[in-house]
């Protein structure tokens, strides 16, 4: 139980404005921790304050994980052993939840193994959007309680408040159940597109008939933006239909390598994303939702 004299909000991974945001929402100090790299590439870590007795929330997105995912263990041990009366982690970003079976003999199922990691490490999960591929829940991997936050209703408001007349497009079938979900919130028309998949970066898309909305602003709208190929072979395809320029949406700005710069140069109107992931494309802030997950779990 997280009670407003004990809990306390570390931030693991230079999160910066969604921290400040998640202790206002909550009414919890932000925790001090003092992080730095040995000149081997070690870790240190030292926390600030007196810990023993208190909740420590960690707030980690985890992209980019390999990167991240030591820390965390190491701050959610140290937190452990200085008697902390519990470990929460709040991930916005939540990864390796693709690779969820075995497609070729011998490869490692990446989602279920990373899951018993973080629920050997931290005591629950507050998430944004996990990528539930083939599965319906993350009861199913993770032995901690977990907390999904679906960022529908923040990123349908910030449509409704930015784009004229928005026609909603998702790119592949899996992604019709939550982009239908946005396009209702927004009040806006939507359609789904076929992708086909030829390698980690090459990406065709297929249009469907789009005349009929050649009034719209196409709103191109998707959980992650990795390497931004699914995007761009979309951008691209429509050129060719004569609507107006896109708007692209995601939730989780991962912007793998030149990805940004690349769908820029593709030509958008504006590409807008979610606060879940630090970068200069964060327009939409879930922090408030973020903090009502938090309540739920430790309330
Ligand atoms: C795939 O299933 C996801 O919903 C995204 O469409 C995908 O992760 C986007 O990847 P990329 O930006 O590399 O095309």
């Amino acid at each position: 139980m997280t009670d407003k004299s004990t809990g306390l909000i570390f931030d693991l991974a230079d999160h910066g404005e969604l921290h400040t945001r998640l202790c206002a929402a909550l009414g919890l100090p932000a925790g001090l921790l003092h992080r730095r790299r040995f000149p081997d590439g070690e870790s240190y870590l030292r926390f600030g304050q007196d810990i023993n007795g208190r909740d420590v929330l960690l707030l980690c997105s985890l992209d980019r994980p390999n990167e991240k995912a030591l820390e965390l263990m190491f701050a959610a041990a140290a937190a452990r052993d200085l008697g902390a009366r519990s470990v929460g982690l709040i991930a916005p970003y939540l990864a390796y939840m693709r690779q969820d079976k075995r497609f070729q003999p011998g490869e490692a199922v990446t989602s279920t193994a990373f899951a018993k990691f973080l629920s050997s490490n931290v005591d629950w999960l507050v998430t944004v959007d996990p990528h539930l591929h083939r599965r319906n829940d993350l009861g199913e991997i993770y032995d901690i309680p977990t907390q999904v936050v679906h960022a529908a209703p923040e990123m349908a408001a910030w449509i409704a408040q930015n784009v004229d007349r928005p026609l909603l497009i998702g790119p592949d079938s899996e992604s019709a159940q939550w982009v239908s979900a946005v396009a209702d919130a927004a009040g806006a028309p939507f359609v789904v597109l076929e992708k086909h998949r030829l390698g980690d970066r090459r990406v065709e898309v297929s249009v469907p008939e789009v005349q009929r909305w050649a009034r719209y602003t196409p709103v191109l709208v998707d959980d992650i933006i990795s390497t931004a190929r699914t995007m761009i072979a979309t951008v691209d395809h429509l050129k060719t239909t004569g609507l107006p320029t896109p708007v692209c949406l995601g939730v989780h700005a991962i912007f793998a390598g030149n990805g940004y710069d690349e769908l820029v140069s593709a030509g958008v109107a504006r590409i807008a994303t979610c606060n879940t992931i630090l970068h200069s494309s964060n327009a939409i802030d879930i922090s408030g939702q973020l903090a009502d997950a938090v309540g739920k779990l430790t309330r």
